[in-house]
C-alpha cells in the first residue's frame, strides 16, 4: 500500500431512504473498505430484478372479504387504504401519491328552476354548476346573480360565490306578459285578453279572488261568509289561468283553509270594514304565462290621482240595459276617487235611502261620475290593479256599492294596504 492510499477516506456512505448501508469488510470509510446497501424489506425493495412488494400485506384477510355485509379487515390487511375526510376513500399508489374518484352525485335539484353543468366532468372532483330560475315566472333572490357550486375533494357541492346557499326561485309577481289591448270601457267593460290578467281568480260561489303566492288566494271576507258564517273550504271551488270560465281546462281547486279577518263583522251587511280574507290552496301552483301573482302594496304606496285595473266575471249589461253573468273575463279601468266625494255621495243616498254601509279609512272607492262602468255582483273579492315601478300590485279589493254603474255613485274597495302585516302574518302562520 502507498503512503498516499492510507490517506484515502471516503466518508460515511450516503444513507439510503427506507434502507440503510451494511459494511461487509475493511476499515471503515477507508481505502478498500467494502459496503452494501439494503432496502427496510419487507415494506421497500431494491429496484432491479426484486419483487414489487405493493400489493403483498404482510397481515392476511382471515376471511372472504365483502363489503355491505363485510368483515371486519384485521389490522395491516389493507394497508394502502385512505379515509378521504367527507367519507371518500382512497389507496396509495406511491409514498406522495393517493388514488380516488371524488363523485358528489347530482347537485340537489331546485324547484322552479334548474342545474346547469358549467366545467368539469359531471359531478367529479373540480366540476362546477350554475343554479338558475325558470325565467321569466321565476327568478334569483336579488343579490344571487350567479349561483355556482363546485364539487370538492370531500365529495359535497360546495358554493363558488358569496351567495353562499342553494337559492329559492321566488315567483315573478304583477308583470302579465300580455298587456290589456283595446280602450277600458266589467259593466261598460272589456273583454281581458287570455293573460293579461293572470291573478284573477273565479269561486265556483260566483265571487272574484286574487293568487298573491303560489299557495294564497286573496279575496273579500263577506263572499265567504254570507251569513257571518265562513263556508266550510271544501265548498270553495276556483279556477284561473283563463278568461273564459266556460273552458274545462282549467284547475278546479278545493280550498284547503279560509281565514277571515278577525275584525270583519258585518251581521247586518252595513259594515263592510275589515272585508278581507285569505284562501290556502292545497298544494302550490306553478306559474307560467296565464297564472301569476299579484304584487302586494308597496310600502308607503299612495292611491291618489291614480287609475286602476278592476277585474272579474260578475254582472254585465247588454246594450239594452239587461243584466247576465259574464262567461269572459271583464275589466274596466277607474280612477280613485276623493274620499269627501265618496262620502257626500252616501250622505246623498242616506237623505232618500235607508241601509247604507258605513265607510271606514280601510276602504276607499273609485269610479267615474257618470256611472256607466263599475263592478257589480259576481265581482267582490277581484282586484282592483294599479300599476307602479313596472308591475302591477293590488291596491283595493272590489267589497261593496249601492247599485251598479250609476251616476254619483262609486264602488268602494278594501284598502289592501292597509291589511300588508296582516297578509304577511296570515301566511307564515299557515
Ligand atoms: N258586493 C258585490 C259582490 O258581492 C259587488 C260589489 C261591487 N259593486 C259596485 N257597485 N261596485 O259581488
Amino acid at each position: 500500500m502507498s503512503s498516499q492510499a492510507d490517506d484515502i477516506d471516503c466518508g460515511d456512505p450516503d444513507p439510503l431512504l427506507n434502507g440503510g448501508v451494511s459494511f461487509l469488510s475493511g476499515e471503515p470509510n477507508q481505502y478498500g473498505s467494502v459496503m452494501q446497501y439494503y432496502c427496510d424489506e419487507p415494506y421497500y425493495s431494491l429496484p432491479p430484478g426484486a419483487v414489487n412488494v405493493c400489493g403483498q400485506p404482510t397481515v392476511d384477510f382471515s376471511v372472504t372479504q365483502r363489503i355491505i355485509g363485510g368483515n371486519n379487515a384485521p389490522q395491516g390487511s389493507i394497508p394502502w387504504q385512505v379515509r378521504i375526510s367527507g367519507d371518500a376513500g382512497g389507496m396509495f399508489i406511491a409514498d406522495r401519491w393517493v388514488l380516488t374518484n371524488i363523485d358528489c352525485g347530482d347537485p340537489d335539484p331546485l324547484l322552479n328552476g334548474g342545474v346547469s353543468f358549467l366545467s368539469g366532468e359531471p359531478n367529479q372532483y373540480g366540476s362546477v354548476v350554475q343554479y338558475y330560475c325558470d325565467e321569466p315566472y321565476y327568478s334569483l333572490p336579488p343579490g344571487a346573480v350567479n349561483v355556482s357550486f363546485s364539487c370538492e375533494a370531500d365529495g359535497k357541492w360546495r358554493a363558488v360565490d358569496d351567495f353562499g346557499l342553494k337559492p329559492i326561485c321566488s315567483p315573478v309577481c304583477g308583470k302579465p306578459r300580455v298587456d290589456l289591448l283595446g280602450i277600458e270601457r266589467i259593466i261598460g267593460g272589456d273583454n281581458a285578453p287570455q293573460g293579461s290578467i293572470p291573478w284573477q281568480v273565479r269561486m265556483s260561489s260566483g265571487a272574484g279572488g286574487m293568487l298573491i303566492a303560489d299557495r294564497w288566494v286573496l279575496t273579500a271576507a263577506h263572499v265567504l261568509s254570507p251569513n257571518m258564517q265562513p263556508r266550510p273550504a271544501n265548498d270553495i271551488k276556483m279556477f284561473w289561468g283563463t278568461n273564459a270560465w266556460t273552458d274545462f281546462q282549467v284547475p278546479n281547486v278545493i280550498a284547503a283553509s279560509v281565514h277571515l279577518h278577525p275584525g270583519y263583522n258585518n251581521t247586518e251587511h252595513l259594515n263592510f270594514d275589515n272585508d278581507i280574507a285569505l284562501i290556502k290552496l292545497p298544494a302550490p301552483v306553478t306559474f307560467n304565462k296565464f297564472v301569476m301573482p299579484i304584487c302586494l302594496p308597496p310600502e308607503g304606496s299612495s292611491l291618489q290621482t291614480r287609475t286602476g285595473v278592476v277585474s272579474g266575471f260578475g254582472l254585465t249589461r247588454t246594450v239594452d240595459g239587461r243584466y247576465y253573468f259574464s262567461d269572459k273575463l271583464k275589466y274596466v279601468h277607474l280612477p280613485v276617487v276623493d274620499p269627501r266625494t265618496c262620502t257626500k255621495s252616501l250622505d246623498v243616498l242616506r237623505r232618500t235611502m235607508s241601509d247604507i254601509p258605513e265607510e271606514s279609512h280601510n276602504m276607499f272607492c273609485a269610479g267615474l261620475p257618470d256611472g256607466k262602468r263599475d263592478p257589480c255582483l259576481g265581482d267582490s273579492g277581484g282586484p282592483f290593479a294599479l300599476w307602479s315601478n313596472d308591475h302591477y300590485w293590488a291596491a283595493g279589493i272590489t267589497s261593496w256599492g249601492i247599485g251598479c254603474a250609476q251616476a254619483d255613485r262609486y264602488g268602494f274597495y278594501t284598502r289592501v294596504s292597509n291589511y300588508v302585516d296582516w297578509i304577511h302574518k296570515t301566511m307564515n302562520e299557515n
